[in-house]
């Protein structure tokens, strides 16, 4: 069935700065990590897709190793993009990264310019664009200079690859001298995309600082630590799940442990209190700073995207709320 967005779909997203760049993101963006490779239902990626879409949320994030198989999730964009979503390109903000393993020998993985650029051009093609609106550096590098990476970046810009570029987890230090390259070369890094959800914190220990000072956006990604941040793993784990299917291979160290799901059950009461869902609370948590352009979510079904939007409805904490939840936390 031919698509036609919703006439509506502006109406109640709201759109944020990303830092002191020119372009604004939507307050929910949604990644394509899980559920839109190779294994999975198209239909359901794609119903999934355009009620993003209908809903306000402009920005699609991908990488290159995304699916399973890799690349994939790129693929599956790719068609959707072409029976779809074409007609809407100038509405869209898709973005791309390179550096996690992808093809075999040494320059299939990490920060050099002859991975980087490859890469990318690999991903344009998978989707069939002629540019990514963000293209990222997906993991810093021990081994190549970060001039190399950074001089990659703004080849990629001044060659029409991509529009705008950013850093993924990288530390303070790393986020602050790659800054200064780029700005010397004349192509500002926008955007930094770290872990941030109410058991990852690490980027209050100094990253928001440099991102302010350096007039850097946030994306924060995993913002349901995968999913164990909801109410979904409260009477155990279920079959369909993330931590089902997956079973022990969840990354990042993520784990269902009971320590974890004892304090969601606190939260949860909290959420509730709010009036929300605790999905939705821990997303307006994460959006609850200045610096935080936008909350990277996944999602396996069309009620995880609404969710999340309708969190935007309640983003305001009490510091009595703040305190409760550290106190959880801690
Ligand atoms: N830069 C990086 O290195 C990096 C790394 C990881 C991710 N990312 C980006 O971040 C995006 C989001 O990551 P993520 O998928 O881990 O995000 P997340 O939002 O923390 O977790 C999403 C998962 O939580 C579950 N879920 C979502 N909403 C729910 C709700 N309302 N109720 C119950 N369960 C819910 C679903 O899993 P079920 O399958 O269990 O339903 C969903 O797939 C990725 O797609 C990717 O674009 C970037």
């Amino acid at each position: 069935m031919n698509y036609y967005a919703a006439k509506t779909r502006y109406e109640n997203m709201t759109y944020r700065r990303c830092g002191q760049s020119g372009l604004k993101l939507p307050a929910v963006t949604l990644g394509l990590w899980y559920n839109f490779g190779g294994i999975d239902s198209f239909e359901n990626a794609r119903a999934m897709v355009r009620r993003a879409f209908d809903l306000g949320i402009t920005h699609f994030d991908l990488a290159n190793n995304y699916g399973p198989p890799p690349g994939s999730a790129e693929e599956n964009f790719g068609r959707l993009l072409s029976q779809d979503l074409g007609s809407y390109r100038d509405e869209l903000i898709i973005s791309s990264k390179a550096g996690y393993l992808m093809w075999p020998g040494p320059y299939g993985e990490w920060g050099s310019r002859k991975y980087l650029v490859a890469s990318l051009d690999q991903s344009l093609k998978r989707m069939g664009l002629e540019y990514v609106d963000i293209f990222y550096s997906h993991r810093p590098d021990p081994e190549t200079p970060l001039e190399e990476t950074m001089g990659a970046l703004d080849f990629i810009v001044r060659s029409g690859r991509a529009l705008y570029v950013g850093i993924s987890s990288y530390d303070p230090e790393q986020t602050r001298r790659a800054a200064t390259i780029l700005q010397n070369l004349g192509t500002p890094c926008i955007i930094h995309q770290p872990r941030y959800n109410m058991f990852d914190r690490w980027i209050e220990d100094g990253l928001l600082d440099v991102l302010s000072a350096e007039g850097i956006g946030c994306i924060g990604f995993s913002p349901l630590c995968q999913g164990i941040l909801t109410d979904k793993y409260l009477e155990g784990v279920p079959e369909n799940s993330r931590a089902g299917k997956w079973k022990d291979q969840l990354t990042w160290g993520d784990a269902v442990s009971k320590e974890r799901i004892a304090k969601v059950a606190k939260l949860n009461e909290l959420a509730k209190a709010r009036g929300q869902s605790m999905a939705q609370m821990a997303i307006a948590w994460v959006l609850r700073h200045k610096q935080m352009s936008s909350a990277l979510i996944g999602a396996s079904c069309l009620n995880h995207i609404e969710d999340a939007v309708a969190a935007l409805t309640n983003l305001d904490f009490s510091t009595k709320e703040l305190k409760a939840i550290d106190s959880i936390l801690e």
